[in-house]
């Protein structure tokens, strides 16, 4: 079996270099989040982002979901297969902010944008709203550039409560929540919307007003 995999024009012989390549994918990921909050926050006095988490899948993790999907557990297969090894997920305070931030680093020269879901537009069935980008970023070892895959997910706070929420109840029932649950899970997921419409109207009405309640 090939343990051996080319990305781009670099290979990667070993779990340890092509684990550094992902951790160092985040890392790169998370300053340039960082620095495009800091300098949205310095120019347009205005934070976009509320918090950003990053994580790196374990091995077990990685392993299970090879297994699971029906691919050989090899670096190769983690490379070609999965795209969330190295994942990070940027949390905004309003549905307008998840696009402009989600510009704001598909407009990045270095940064390449291969996959978009937008769960925003098109949530899923069970009601899971999220926008999430699969990119890769040039990570420059001795050899030379190796493009890294990196998962972005960008949501509200609201969404992001709701999701959590789901992903709780989905591995205690391992899926099969009761009914009953998974329709009150639904019910939630509009009254989240409803949520996130109401605050960025009314955070746009704000914008409108000085502090006296005067139209700008
Ligand atoms: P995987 O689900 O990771 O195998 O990839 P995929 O091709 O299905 O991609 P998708 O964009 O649908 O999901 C990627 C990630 O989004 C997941 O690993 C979760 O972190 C998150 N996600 C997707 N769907 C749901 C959902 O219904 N509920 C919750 N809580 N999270 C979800
Ligand atoms: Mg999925």
């Amino acid at each position: 079996m090939a343990n051996e995999i080319i990305i781009g024009s670099d290979e990667v012989k070993d779990w340890e270099t092509l684990m550094f390549l992902y951790s160092s994918a985040l890392k790169k990921m998370n300053t340039k989040i960082e620095i495009l909050r800091e300098e949205f926050i310095a120019v347009q006095n205005y934070n976009p982002i509320e918090h950003i988490t990053s994580r790196l899948k374990t091995p077990q993790s990685i392993m299970r979901k090879l297994k699971r999907e029906g691919h050989e557990p090899n670096l190769q297969s983690m490379q070609t297969y999965l795209n969330d090894i190295a994942g990070v997920r940027i949390v905004c305070s309003f549905t307008s902010d998840i696009y402009k931030v989600a510009d704001m680093i598909s407009d990045q020269n270095d940064i390449k944008v291969l996959i978009i879901k937008d769960y925003i537009e098109n949530p899923k069935p069970n009601g899971y709203k999220s926008y999430h980008m699969i990119v890769t970023i040039p990570i420059y070892l001795s050899g030379g550039p190796v493009e890294t895959k990196v998962e972005i997910q960008i949501r509200t706070i609201a969404m992001d409560f709701w999701a959590s929420l789901e992903h709780k109840i989905y591995y205690k029932f391992e899926g099969n929540a009761p009914d009953y649950i998974k329709d009150e899970l639904s019910e939630c997921a509009k009254m989240i919307n409803a949520l996130d419409e109401r605050m960025l109207s009314l955070n746009e009405a704000v914008k409108k007003l000085d502090g006296k309640g005067q139209e700008i």
